[in-house]
């Protein structure tokens, strides 16, 4: 077909690709989720059926673009992982981001009432991000990045909601008593004031969640110093 005399605009277009043989990474971020878990009265610090949906939405985004081999999710974000050999969108950027994002997005609206009874309350979208990475080595360290930033949140989290919550502390109090103090600090108070030993804690509030393509069950696995499972489960499926 002939084209128009308005057809040289495509070419402002952006038609940047991701790097030949890299891994590519995308991640998803809740924007303002803050808000949005407080409008929806997610419980504190962590609410399992909130978790459960972000997992749901991101296997099923999975099953549609099979060439993401591995995701991982904590709170309101979700990385996934496009093979090396990916020629999904001839690796153009602009296009993976957008599909994924709003892919995830539309499975995890309408998916939300089979985990909560009350409607949804307001529009949660996501921004996202894509980052090509050349290594394994640089594969792993981005998802101990990820994992230990859970962590951190996590303990952080649930020293300060159980202040809130149990003790009876302002919020400025709690964050108060909580500043300058180390992971060791936290994990004697949880101990000595709430009897909760962090290691007891569910694995999903702690390590975040794992999918691989072609297993049905999600892991809670240590992904920073765990070399079987890299080795056995992950890079085996990542070329
Ligand atoms: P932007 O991403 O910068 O737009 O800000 P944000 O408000 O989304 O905050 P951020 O992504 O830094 O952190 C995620 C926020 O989501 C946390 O601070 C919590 O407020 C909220 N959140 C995530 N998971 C849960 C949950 O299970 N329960 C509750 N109550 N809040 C959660
Ligand atoms: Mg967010």
């Amino acid at each position: 077909m002939a084209g128009s005399r308005f057809e040289y605009v495509r070419k402002f277009e952006s038609t940047e690709n991701c790097l030949l043989s890299t891994y590519i990474v995308i991640r998803i971020d809740g924007r303002g989720f803050h808000r949005f878990c407080d409008t929806n009265a997610f419980e504190k610090p962590n609410d399992i059926r909130a978790l459960n949906l972000m997992n749901k939405a991101a296997r099923d985004s999975m099953d549609e673009f099979s060439d993401i081999f591995l995701s991982y999710g904590q709170s309101d974000e979700y990385s996934f992982v496009l093979k090396r050999s990916t020629n999904f969108f001839k690796r153009r950027k602009s296009k993976l981001i957008s599909c994924i994002v709003s892919y995830f997005t539309a499975t995890y609206i309408k998916n939300w009432s089979q985990f909560f009874s009350k409607e949804i309350v307001g529009f949660p979208h996501f921004d996202a991000r894509i980052v090509c990475y050349p290594t394994k080595k640089a594969l792993r360290d981005y998802f101990s990045w990820r994992q230990v930033d859970c962590h951190i949140n996590n303990l952080y989290n649930t020293c300060f909601w159980n202040l809130v919550k149990v003790k009876g502390l302002t919020t400025k109090d709690a964050k108060l008593k909580l500043d300058k103090t180390v992971s060791k600090d936290k994990n004697e108070l949880l101990f000595k004031d709430f009897n909760i030993n962090y290691n007891n804690e569910k694995p999903i509030f702690r390590k975040g969640t794992i999918l691989i393509q072609s297993k049905t069950e999600s892991f809670h696995k240590d992904l920073v110093k765990n070399d079987i499972f890299w080795e056995e489960e992950i890079f085996k499926i990542s070329e």
